[in-house]
């Protein structure tokens, strides 16, 4: 019979049973949900709601319970519909009637909330430590080209000098706030909803601020309704998720065209290519491809998951038994994509002098142009067009800027002189512009610096993450 078989006269139909379990999918969250259980017994028993014997019972039981289920010795069934029933039929089956006081002053609304929530924490702290990864091998790639030329583009198209380090370094910049939004959103996550019960709290006298602690919660969710229905953040960690790898996904796309005979400005190394079944010559970005494709697939399930919460009413609805699958393949997309996405970034070869070459072409160096004149004292505006002017006469010509001659450019303005050769160097152009935030190398110096301190300090933060867990609850 099930757990909650007490007011049926029937069977459920074998249809609706399959229907209606989820313990194909929330078997993973069986570590939390014992650990919750540990937590909330401790707290029964410490509040005079159960008795201590059957605390110990309960506790040892549910430890060898993880052992087994760790060693793969344990069978769960749809029978007992969800992971929650699953494991509190498995604990009363081995230490009888102690594990049916287990349910007191609880409810599988509360029950799942909490499970998720330090689920999603666990995960949070694991993709953090991923990016990471990735932001240090950003980082050393971009140490060893800081005094690489490429061309930067807008509209794709050659527009300014910069390093290779500075395009790189703009992505350091989007993981690094991929990562305090993670945080953001695990802090706000991280609220306890035990003692909730099934919506409206419970008459036992509970000490919701005890579970909370123990399972390493800054507190108790203040409303019980909202404790239970609440999944903002599961919304909120996909919409994360989503920004990372819209992320991936752009990075992916460069390296796609980096790679193209086109371009040809990288080499991506063999064990991070694939060949084509008919074209000998073909060597494929697939890794690139494959995450820039997968991106789909977590907007996806951020859409499912706002589509499902969008028309509940509180509290609790079925409905939101939904919510589980497309989290764990969000988190599981990522959490894929981020090693491979690490791997082939750190093995790639960079050919500085393809990446030179289309520099030279393009007249990325005409705004240093007209501000070489600006700086000779015409204001910016005619500089301008006057740039402009030289530029059409290059076309003409079939020349660059830098190779035209003295009398070609004082045909156009009086103001050039022979140190214009060295401004429109594309070294120097790039030199020059230390803005803050700029490509030259002192200003990509400190970028790196800062990345390095970033990444230094999260590092700890995400041991401290992982390792609070660990050492919560006795799991
Ligand atoms: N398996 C359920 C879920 O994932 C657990 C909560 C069930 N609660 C209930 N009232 N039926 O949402």
């Amino acid at each position: 019979m099930k757990l909650w078989g007490g007011r049926f006269s029937k069977e459920t139909d074998s249809l609706v049973n399959d229907f209606n379990a989820s313990i194909q999918f929330d078997f993973r969250l069986c570590r939390e949900d014992i650990q919750g259980s540990i937590a909330h017994a401790r707290m029964l028993a410490d509040c005079g709601v159960i008795t201590r014997e059957d605390r110990e019972k309960i506790i040892a039981g549910l430890e060898g319970l993880w052992t087994d289920i760790e060693a793969g010795r344990v069978e769960f069934t749809a029978e007992n519909e969800d992971i929650h029933m699953n494991i509190e039929a498995l604990l009363t089956e081995r230490i009888g009637e102690a594990g049916k006081r287990l349910h007191t002053a609880r409810s599988r609304n509360d029950q799942v909330a909490v499970d998720l929530r330090l689920y999603l924490r666990r995960e949070i702290g694991e993709i953090t430590a991923q990016i990471l990864d990735l932001q240090q091998a950003v980082l050393e790639l971009a140490d060893q080209h800081q005094n690489t030329v490429m061309p930067g583009y807008t509209h794709l198209q050659r527009a300014q000098p910069i390093s290779f380090a500075h395009h790189l370094l703009a992505y350091g910049e989007m993981l690094r706030r991929d990562v305090t939004r993670l945080q953001d959103c695990k802090e706000r996550m991280n609220w306890c909803p035990l003692g909730s019960g099934a919506l409206a709290g419970t008459t036992y006298p509970i000490d919701r601020w005890q579970t909370a602690r123990l399972l390493g919660f800054d507190g108790p969710c203040s409303n019980s309704l909202d404790g239970v229905s609440d999944r903002d953040y599961a919304v909120e960690l996909l919409s994360a998720l989503s920004v990372l790898m819209m992320h991936l996904s752009r990075f992916s796309e460069e390296i796609i065209l980096w790679c193209s005979w086109e371009f040809k400005f990288i080499e991506l190394d063999d064990a991070y290519s694939t060949g084509s079944s008919i074209m000998p010559q073909k060597k494929n970005p697939d890794v690139a491809e494959l995450v820039r494709g997968k991106t789909g697939r977590v907007y996806g399930d951020l859409m499912s998951l706002l589509t499902v919460m969008k028309g509940i009413p509180l509290a609790y609805n079925k409905d939101m038994q939904e919510d589980k699958e497309p989290v764990f393949d969000a988190v599981d997309t990522v959490k894929m994509c981020l090693p491979v996405f690490t791997g082939m970034l750190s093995t790639l070869r960079v050919l500085p002098e393809n990446m030179r070459r289309a520099a030279g072409s393009g007249f990325i160096n005409a705004t240093d142009c007209a501000d070489y004149l600006t700086k000779k004292g015409l204001p910016f505006r005619d500089a301008y067009t006057t740039t402009g002017k030289l530029v059409s006469r290059c076309g003409e010509l079939g020349k660059l800027l830098e190779e035209l001659t003295l009398e070609e450019l004082r045909e156009i303005s009086p103001l050039f002189e022979e140190d214009v050769y060295g401004a429109l160097r594309l070294e120097t152009c790039m030199e020059q512009r230390g803005s803050w935030g700029g490509p030259a190398a002192g200003e990509t110096g400190r970028q790196i610096a800062e990345l390095g301190q970033f990444i230094h300090e999260y590092r700890a933060r995400t041991a401290n993450i992982i390792g609070s867990i660990r050492g919560e609850g006795k799991i």
